[in-house]
């Protein structure tokens, strides 16, 4: 028996916002040397435990103890000092300025009379984000970063203060495959020096590759916390939902309809030329590594992205689309990846945000009914199952999940023939990760074509009826999903594989 403490504990913890138990006296503990992971529905109580933790909440009632010692956090700050790093899941850096500034947003290295030492500080910026596997330039700003790299440097950030604690809130939800990898080797190294590691993150599949015990949270309590060797998937997923859950994927479309959009030639930078072709009835995936365009790709189709060439067809007819909000009239909607950035208005009612891109629908004389406004916001929570109090809750204060589906939720407004979705499950939960898997086919079956952008190469076979795989800018491959392997798609994406059609 070691006789030392946990390296973090809390001991009855609750947390009471308007309308929501958050937390409900939970009590849990993290040794040094240990990944403890997180797990639970959207809206379970991670983020707001992790929040507790490093200082951005107070609880209601309950302790927080590091290495033993009781500990009152006022401000972030206090919690830095104690040791405890955090990265969030809505990220908090600043894109005007540079990589280095950010990782060392807090504690700025100075030289005498206070002066910044700028070269100290980017020397040690690039030295932390080596570690973590990345050439990333510490003076780059980060406005011009991708969401993978920018979620490096909020890693470097957390890092840089020498934590004895590191508490992760869903921190691959928006890395590859490689960069997670990146990540646990990482994380695996700060587990020999002793950091104690919270892992919040919806992929059961890296929770038991990386987590020492998992403990499940079910509307704010405890379920249960096990070691790893003591628990299954399959286990985890009962724990979180609380009943048993056997499809993940829906069948798929028997036979698909005419050509519902085309792409001809298409360039855009470095992408292209590309053509493809989604039918009614279709679900077709776009899978590739980072940097494989095909992000690029997708927001070029929309209107996102500049278009250097090509055409663009819906139901046979060529359409003009140079900006996001032509391609809305083209019947076209997008569903971008990233959740409040980009798609929603934090600070307005879930209501306003499921009506914004249908308001023609609501109102009368420009002015909004607000009656009309809550039904159709109120049915597209329904079809979704969006989890709120109400549709006047302000949607800065859902669960991630829960924006995402209502994110979905809005686009759906619109009844789109074409509906383009940039890793629409990012950051949902198993349960409610099924039940958009069934939305999307069910909306294609009803002869919508569908293409989507996942990371989660699982969720692509599962989900498509073709996967198309992207490398250099182009498509080097296309595959039937149903008959495809994760090799398979893998040695396309790495341009190992010669080109080969479905
Ligand atoms: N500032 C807030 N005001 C009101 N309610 C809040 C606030 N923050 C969180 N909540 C509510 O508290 C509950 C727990 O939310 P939390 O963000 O901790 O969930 P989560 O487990 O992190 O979910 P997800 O997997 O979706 O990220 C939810 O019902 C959420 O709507
Ligand atoms: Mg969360």
């Amino acid at each position: 028996m070691s006789k030392r403490p946990p390296e973090l504990a809390v001991e009855g913890l609750t947390k009471v916002f308007p309308g929501t138990r958050a937390l409900d006296d939970l009590s849990m503990s993290v040794e040094p040397g240990e990944v403890h992971a997180v797990l639970g529905e959207n809206g379970a109580g991670k983020t707001t435990l992790l929040m507790i933790l490093s200082g951005v909440y107070a609880p209601d009632s309950g302790r927080v103890l590091v290495r033993g010692e009781e500990v009152s956090f006022a401000r972030a700050q206090d919690a830095q000092a104690a040791g405890i790093g955090t990265v969030f899941q809505e990220f908090s850096l600043v894109g005007r300025l540079t990589v280095a500034e950010n990782v060392f947003a807090s504690h700025l290295p100075t030289r005498w009379l206070g002066v910044l030492d700028r070269r100290r500080m980017a020397r040690e910026a690039r030295e932390l984000l080596r570690t973590l596997g990345s050439e990333l330039r510490p003076d780059r700003s980060v406005a011009s970063l991708d969401v993978g790299e920018r979620q490096l440097v909020e890693i470097a950030k957390a890092l840089s203060l020498r934590a004895s604690v590191l508490l992760l809130d869903e921190p691959t939800s928006a890395l590859s495959a490689e960069e997670a990898a990146t990540l646990f080797e990482v994380l695996r190294r700060l587990r020999e020096q002793g950091i104690a590691i919270v892992f919040v993150s919806h992929r059961l599949a890296e929770v038991f590759e990386i987590a020492d015990r998992i403990t499940v949270l079910r509307d704010g309590r405890l379920v249960d916390t096990r070691r790893r060797d003591e628990i299954t998937p399959d286990d985890a997923v009962r724990l979180m939902v609380g009943r048993e859950l056997s499809v993940l994927y829906p069948g798929r479309t028997e036979e698909t309809g005419p050509a519902r959009l085309e792409v001809r030639g298409l360039r855009s930078g470095p992408v292209g030329p590309v053509d493809l072709v989604v039918h009614a009835g279709e679900i077709v995936g776009v899978a590739g590594l980072r940097g494989s365009g095909r992000s690029r790709l997708v927001r070029a189709i929309v209107g996102a992205e500049r278009r250097d060439a090509g055409e663009i067809l819906v139901d046979g007819s060529a359409v003009r689309i140079d900006r996001p909000w032509q391609a809305v009239g083209r019947g076209i909607a997008f569903v971008p990846a990233g959740r409040m950035e980009e798609a929603l208005f934090p600070r307005m009612s879930l209501a306003r945000n499921l009506v914004s891109t249908c308001l023609g629908l609501v109102t009368r004389l420009g002015i909004v009914r607000a009656a009309a406004e809550r039904r159709l916001a109120e049915r597209l929570v329904r079809r979704l199952g969006v989890r709120a109090r109400d549709v006047e809750q302000l949607v800065q204060t859902l669960s991630g999940g829960n924006q995402q589906k209502a994110v979905l939720a809005k686009w759906l407004a619109l009844e789109p023939r074409v509906l383009v979705v940039d890793e629409p499950t990012q950051g949902i939960d198993v349960g409610a990760k099924a039940e958009i898997h069934a939305i999307l086919r069910e909306l294609a079956e009803g002869g919508l074509a569908v293409l989507m952008i996942s990371s989660e190469l699982p969720e692509l076979l599962g989900m498509c009826d073709r996967v198309l795989v992207m490398a250099n800018g182009r498509v080097r491959g296309a595959l039937r999903a149903e008959e495809a392997t994760e090799e398979q798609v893998l040695a396309l994406a790495a341009g190992t594989a010669g080109e080969e059609a479905a």
